[in-house]
């Protein structure tokens, strides 16, 4: 009868440790097969997938050819593994996975309690209001409906001399806000304050007004993908035409203005809205190399022409 000979000694292949740009790539490829949204500070699977990978390995900057081929650790792998789930199966926005965003060239924590930054108010940041106002002259910003506080202290870095306020209603938003503030150093030159947009900068005036304020209206809220879920509802809705936080800062902006001041607001898609609202008006619409819209500007004294149908 024949005999097999059977090793008890030889252990069980290990499955082949992956490179860095084989992770990367099949991270992509299973992001692309989910069919997800793409709105939130990244618009490609590639990009998700990179945010992550860079995460788990704690990596920053280009990579090198050396790099790609590095050998990913299992306990990377693992968790990008959950990473990849939470993005996929409950839609969360890459950046609430990461914690960490960019704006206007600032690194910034996030969370769930604040909107992912990612307004193209950001290039106007880094271009310090330019033409629409002259730098050298801002001594004062306010940052209404700061959130994550990434506009106020993209200002705060932007004009070093200047004091800047940013407001928000939610508790929540302001603790995100506090911890960037922290980090930036900034506690004696930006402010945040709990506030309803401007019920608690009575006498205050500034140079610059700056807001990306809730403009979703309610349909249009409805509709949204899923990943708008994740963030704050207040931070997105703003009634039924979306028009709300607007309307707020036409009429009150002008008694917080010092002559020659500007208010400048993003307004997202409701921009179609706001020009039919106030059909004759002067908003200057911003365009940005980066992509990107809706936001007008205003001059001070422009905003008397809203005081009559707000
Ligand atoms: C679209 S988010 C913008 C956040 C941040 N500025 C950014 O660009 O990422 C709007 C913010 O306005 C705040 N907000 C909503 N209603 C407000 C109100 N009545 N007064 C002050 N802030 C308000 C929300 O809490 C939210 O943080």
């Amino acid at each position: 009868m024949a005999t097999k000979t059977v090793s008890h000694t030889r252990r069980p292949a290990r499955p082949a440790v992956p490179s860095l740009r084989q992770v990367l790539d099949d991270s992509t490829r299973r992001l692309a097969e989910a069919d997800l949204y793409y709105g939130h500070g990244t618009d490609n699977p590639g990009d998700d997938a990179a945010a992550l990978v860079y995460h788990v390995m704690g990596l920053e900057g280009d990579l090198d050819r050396k790099t790609l081929a590095r050998k990913v650790p299992r306990g990377a792998l693992l968790m990008l593994d959950l990473l990849l789930a939470r993005r996929i199966r409950q839609r969360v926005p890459v950046v609430y996975l990461t914690h960490t965003c960019w704006f206007a060239g600032l690194p910034m924590y996030v969370d769930e309690r604040a909107l992912v930054p990612r307004s193209p108010i950001a290039e106007l940041v880094e271009a310090r209001f330019e033409p629409w106002i002259d730098p050298a002259r801002v001594r004062r910003v306010l940052d209404v409906g700061t959130g994550s506080g990434c506009i106020a202290i993209g200002c705060a870095m932007a004009f070093p001399d200047a004091q800047v306020d940013a407001v928000d209603i939610s508790a929540e938003a302001l603790q995100v806000a506090e911890i960037n503030r922290a980090s930036y150093g900034l506690q004696k030159r930006l402010q945040l304050l709990k506030s309803d947009y401007f019920a608690a900068l009575k006498g205050r005036r500034y140079d610059i007004i700056v807001s990306n304020p809730p403009y979703v209206g309610a349909a249009e809220f409805r509709g949204l993908p899923s990943e708008y879920r994740h963030e704050p509802a207040g931070a997105l809705l703003a009634g039924k035409d979306g028009l709300d936080a607007v309307k707020v800062l036409l009429r009150e902006a002008r008694r917080h203005l010092n002559p020659g001041g500007i208010l400048v607001v993003e307004v997202g898609n409701t921009e179609t809205t706001v020009r039919r609202r106030w059909r004759d008006r002067p908003f200057v619409w911003l365009e940005f190399q980066r992509g990107g819209g809706g936001v007008f500007v205003l001059q001070a004294a422009q905003l008397e022409a809203f005081e009559k149908d707000l």
